[in-house]
């Protein structure tokens, strides 16, 4: 009562069993000659399934055939020597056993029943984030439930690619391992793995079950550092470029890159050639002082950092200045340059008198001032280094305007319809206007490009140069002759026939005296003759000068 109060009914169907099981006679003990068949004999067979199970045996006399069982069973028929019971929810391997008697004597059949099942979990353990080249990684495959575990194995693949076979070992769950070395090739290769469980030899098939794919990210990074350009000394407010390269990365489409300039990040422009990277900004600082400028390139879970400083200084100049930019001839004018303290500046060649001093000039401007330039130069020592800049500032006068009386003719002779330029330079700034006007007429005569002269350009000019800084004026005269050769001609002939006339006469008059006083005077007719044929000669020389 106690017993059967404590144990449930199944426990006591499984005790009556095993006792069963030990108190069997051994087989053939009693001499008997009949068998009890059980079917099916030894089945394998599919977790969790019902089967039926039939106990029979061929002798004259059977009697009470009935199975021993510990799964839930139910008699589904009963025959002459025979009776079929189904046997539902077979979890592992079992024994079933059938017995009956046969005249008075009892006997006995079994047959072992096999289960298999397929893994309920194979799973490819999570791999590294990032995994370096040339590094070894080990790849796991969990693996739970599964049998029977002796025909079970599991196989690592990388893609289709077998890694590795391992049988698995009892226990839940089971863990197989193979230790791979990564390549660049692994990068984005798929990983899993997969169970077979080989049941061919018991006249089933092979059954294969898979992880879902794991995907490998593996990287090469160089042990050194990025290398970083960058100048040693910088201007404060002067843009300058930085520049950080590092060789030998894979994936280098990965790679990240920072530049900072202080706590500031740099808008960065990164490139890649091959396996380098180039980062390249520019950079800026804002106040004096020694600063720090960072480059960090990060690829899988490393990174690399270079750091440089920077000094950056202030000049706070030169500034150059003019007190007055358009100056007036004949004024005084001061040019200034200045700069921050300890800085040294130079003018023209002049440097001021201690460093933060300013340096001056002041000159009475001339006409000669007119885009003359001032430089200025300005040296500041920082860390032992000299570190300069200038500036420059041109000087314009205003002046004028002046007609140049030396090369601008005053008296002109030239002859009627002939081609001529009247060239007449003016100089001033703001440029001067220049016009020649003639006198009644107020014709106005071109300057400085070629004209037809008329007989009537002839008389006298008024030429005047405006600027808003003045005028200037002259009287230029001209002469047109009216150019007729024959007029010449006769003009000579009658010329020359009237110097002979008076020749002839003189030389009559002279012979005459000579032979009163019979002396000889016959020179002075020689130097008499060249005197009246000249006289036209100069005449016109006098005129086209
Ligand atoms: C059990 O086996 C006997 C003898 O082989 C056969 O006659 C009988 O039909 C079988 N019963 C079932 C339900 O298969
Ligand atoms: C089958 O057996 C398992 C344990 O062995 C039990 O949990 C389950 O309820 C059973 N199923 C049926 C249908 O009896
Ligand atoms: C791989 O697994 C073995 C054994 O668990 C361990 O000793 C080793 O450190 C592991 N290797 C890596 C790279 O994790
Ligand atoms: C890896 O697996 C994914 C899906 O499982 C697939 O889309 C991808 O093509 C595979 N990659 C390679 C390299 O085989
Ligand atoms: C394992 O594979 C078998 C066939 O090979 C399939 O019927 C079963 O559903 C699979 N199990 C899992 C958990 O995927
Ligand atoms: C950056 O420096 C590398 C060498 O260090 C050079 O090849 C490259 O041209 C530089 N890039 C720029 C934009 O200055
Ligand atoms: C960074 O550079 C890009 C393009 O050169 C520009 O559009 C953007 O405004 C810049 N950003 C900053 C914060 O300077
Ligand atoms: C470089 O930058 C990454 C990402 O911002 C950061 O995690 C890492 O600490 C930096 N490296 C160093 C050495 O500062
Ligand atoms: C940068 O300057 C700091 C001090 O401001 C100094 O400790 C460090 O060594 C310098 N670094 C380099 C690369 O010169
Ligand atoms: C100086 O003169 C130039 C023309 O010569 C003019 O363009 C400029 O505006 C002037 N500057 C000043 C400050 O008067
Ligand atoms: C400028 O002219 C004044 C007089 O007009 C003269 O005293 C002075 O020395 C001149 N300055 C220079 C630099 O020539
Ligand atoms: C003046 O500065 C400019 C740049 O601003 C530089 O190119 C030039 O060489 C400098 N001149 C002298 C004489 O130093």
């Amino acid at each position: 009562m106690v017993l059967s109060g404590l144990l449930s009914r199944a426990c006591w169907t499984s005790l009556n069993y095993l006792l069963l099981i030990g108190c069997l006679p051994p087989p053939g003990t009693q001499g008997q000659e009949f068998l009890m068949r059980v079917e099916p004999k030894d089945p394998v067979l599919p977790a969790g399934v019902s089967f039926s199970v039939n106990c029979s045996v061929d002798c004259p006399h059977p009697e009470r055939i009935s199975l021993e069982t510990n799964l839930l069973k139910e008699t589904v028929g009963r025959g002459l020597g025979w009776a079929a019971f189904q046997l539902s929810n077979v979890t592992g391997d079992t024994m079933v056993l059938c017995s009956g008697f046969c005249s008075g004597s009892q006997i006995v059949g079994s047959s072992k029943v096999k289960v298999y099942r397929f893994p309920e979990r194979v799973e490819l353990a999570p791999l590294p984030r990032w995994q370096s080249v040339g590094r070894h990684f080990n790849l796991s495959c969990l693996v739970s439930g599964g049998a029977p575990r002796s025909h079970l194995v599991v196989v690592l693949l990388r893609g289709e690619e077998e890694l590795g076979r391992q049988p698995v070992a009892n226990g839940e769950p089971v863990e197989v391992m193979v230790t791979v070395l990564a390549s660049r090739d692994d990068h984005g290769a798929n990983f899993s793995c997969r169970t077979e469980l080989d049941l061919r030899s018991q006249g089933l098939g092979l059954f294969q079950n898979h992880s879902a794919p794991r995907k490998l990210r593996t990287f090469a990074m160089p042990m050194i550092p990025p290398r970083l350009a960058v100048p040693r000394f910088s201007e404060v407010e002067t843009s300058w470029p930085v520049n950080c390269t590092l060789d030998g990365l894979f994936p280098v489409s990965e790679a990240q890159v920072q530049l900072a300039l202080g706590d500031q990040m740099l808008n960065t422009t990164v490139m890649s050639h091959g396996d380098t990277l180039t980062a390249t900004a520019t950079a800026k600082a804002e106040q004096e002082g020694v600063q720090k400028i960072v480059c960090n390139v990060t690829l899988g879970d490393e990174s690399r950092e270079t750091r440089e400083n920077v000094t950056v200084y202030n000049l706070q100049g030169p500034i150059l200045t003019l007190s007055e930019p358009n100056a007036t001839e004949g004024t005084t004018m001061t040019v200034t340059c200045k700069a921050g303290p300890r800085v040294q500046v130079t003018l023209d060649g002049i440097p001021a008198a201690a460093p933060g001093q300013p340096s001056q000039l002041q000159l009475n401007v001339t006409e000669r001032d007119d885009r003359r330039t001032f430089f200025c130069y300005a040296t500041l020592k920082v860390h032992g280094e000299i570190l300069h800049s200038n500036r420059s500032v041109q000087l314009r006068v205003l002046y004028g305007p002046k007609i140049d009386r030396a090369q601008c003719p005053q008296r002109l002779t030239w002859k009627d319809k002939t081609m001529h330029i009247l060239q007449c330079p003016v100089r001033g700034n703001p440029n001067p206007q220049l016009q020649c006007l003639q006198e009644g007429s107020k014709f106005k005569v071109p300057i400085g490009i070629p004209f037809l002269v008329r007989l009537n350009y002839s008389g006298t000019y008024y030429c005047q140069a405006v600027s808003s800084q003045g005028t200037d004026s002259l009287t230029v005269m001209m002469y047109v002759q009216d150019q007729n050769p024959i007029a010449v001609t006769i003009t000579l002939g009658v010329l020359t026939i009237l110097g002979l006339v008076i020749a002839t006469a003189a030389l009559l008059y002279v012979f005459r005296v000579q032979k009163r006083s019979d002396i000889y005077h016959l020179k002075k007719k020689s130097s008499w003759l060249p005197l009246t044929s000249k006289q036209p000669d100069e005449a016109v020389a006098e005129e086209s000068s």
